[in-house]
């Protein structure tokens, strides 16, 4: 099994509305392909993260890649895992920019984010230590 997380540019049209759509759509596809993870809403980003086989994220992202709603999109990390971060999730959503008060900790964690995907280099350790900190603060769902 495999995860992958990448970031993205939410396009600028975007609505509450189209979020939701991208959610049910989502939803559905991952459930009937055995896929979980969590998509974060952050200032202008999304950052998701995908769980499931090699195969069926391969197809899933082929999808997710020429979806007009958002553009720049950088894998930040793909690794083999034995567990799911969210076994329970076919697709959970987060909207970071909700909690004001870790907005600083927030930028921290884009930066570490970006930078990582600009490098190429994977750094699991930071990575964990940031789905953490969405499932800690998971008090919402969409
Ligand atoms: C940020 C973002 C995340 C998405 N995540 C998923 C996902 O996890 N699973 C999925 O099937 N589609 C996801 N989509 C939607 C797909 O990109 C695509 O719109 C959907 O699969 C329908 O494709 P179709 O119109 O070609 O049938 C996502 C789209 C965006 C913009």
């Amino acid at each position: 099994m495999k995860d992958l997380v990448y970031i993205s540019t939410i396009s600028a049209d975007l609505k509450k509305s189209d979020i939701l759509s991208i959610l049910k759509g989502a939803r559905e596809f991952n459930a009937e392909n055995n896929i979980t993870g969590c998509l974060v809403v952050c200032k202008n980003q999304f950052i998701q993260l995908l769980e499931g086989s090699e195969t069926d994220l391969d197809v899933v992202f082929k999808r997710i890649e020429s979806d007009p709603r958002h553009s720049n999109i950088h894998i930040i990390t793909k690794n083999s895992i034995t567990a799911r971060n969210f076994p329970e999730w076919a697709m959970i959503y987060h909207n970071f920019d909700d909690l004001k008060m870790i907005n600083s900790e927030l930028d921290e964690y884009i930066e570490t984010l970006q930078l990582l995907s600009n490098t190429g280099v994977s750094s699991t350790g930071s990575l964990s230590v940031f789905w953490e900190s969405v499932k800690n603060r998971m008090t919402v769902e969409c």
